[in-house]
């Protein structure tokens, strides 16, 4: 026994230093203590053009990606998703959460919530798959993205924008600065495309600035879609309408 433990003690001690250390990159340390709520819309036409996939029906709105925290991704592998105990809000995540690259399908959902959900339900106002789903909708609708847009004249168009157009319609409106992320122009484009928008709240839903000087570069970087950046402010911008994508052959 006494031969067996030393070496077995030895492995432990090592284990634990080597996994322990703080200088493993943030994004490596799931258990982060995370401070804010991401919450991300995107526009249907965009991520269809990203998976260069033809859409029928459309949402002609912005939908739902997700509830995110900061800082931390897949907390719990031993909760999954549970299809049943969002049944009675099925009506409104299919119209405001739509998979929209796979219609009537639950895998967005799944996936939004193992890898953010499960970290989200540190909150008790969070904590459990039908509080997560129902109170991300309840931010969406609250967050009113659509007409926000919409009263600043900033809708679906073939003409360009101005990237400061949007930004400042945004930050006039709401009092924060959002994260807004674009797909760089593609091959014979002369415009990146905007695809994603994040608001950001406190851990008391309260809506607050994305930007963050402490927020560590590569988190970001590892967190967002390797698809989209943040718009480049000088680049003009198409906010696609989806006309535009049935056009295309
Ligand atoms: C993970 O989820 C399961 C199922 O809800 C729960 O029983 C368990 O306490 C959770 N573990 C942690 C570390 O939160
Ligand atoms: C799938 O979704 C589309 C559009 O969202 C809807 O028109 C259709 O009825 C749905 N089909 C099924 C089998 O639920
Ligand atoms: C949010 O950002 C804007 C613009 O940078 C700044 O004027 C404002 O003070 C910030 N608000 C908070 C609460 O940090």
């Amino acid at each position: 026994m006494a031969f067996l433990s030393f070496p077995l003690s030895m492995i432990f001690i090592i284990l634990t230093l080597h996994y322990g250390s703080s200088s493993d990159p943030i994004y490596l340390r799931k258990t982060h203590e995370w401070k804010k709520l991401i919450l991300t819309h995107h526009w249907p036409v965009t991520v269809c053009k990203m998976d260069q996939v033809q859409c029928d029906n459309l949402p002609d709105y912005w939908t739902l990606h997700g509830l995110w925290p900061d800082k931390s991704q897949m907390c719990n592998k031993s909760w999954p998703f549970d299809y049943s105990e969002i049944k009675d809000i099925m009506t409104e995540m299919n119209k405001w959460w739509p998979d929209v690259l796979h219609p009537n399908r639950t895998q967005l959902w799944k996936h939004e919530w193992q890898k953010h959900g499960t970290c989200a339900a540190s909150l008790e106002a969070l904590n459990s798959q039908h509080k997560y789903f129902s109170k991300a909708i309840d931010m969406y609708k609250m967050t009113d993205l659509n007409s926000a847009l919409q009263k600043s004249g900033i809708v679906p168009s073939t003409k360009y924008y101005q990237m400061k157009d949007i930004t400042n319609a945004l930050v006039d409106i709401y009092g924060v600065v959002p994260k807004i992320q674009c797909l760089l122009p593609q091959q014979g484009e002369d415009a990146q495309t905007l695809g994603q928008i994040e608001f950001c709240f406190t851990k008391e839903f309260q809506i607050r600035n994305c930007t963050d000087k402490s927020d560590a570069l590569h988190f970001y970087e590892y967190q967002t879609n390797k698809e989209l950046q943040v718009c480049d402010q000088e680049l003009n911008t198409l906010y696609p309408p989806i006309k535009c994508l049935e056009d295309s052959p």
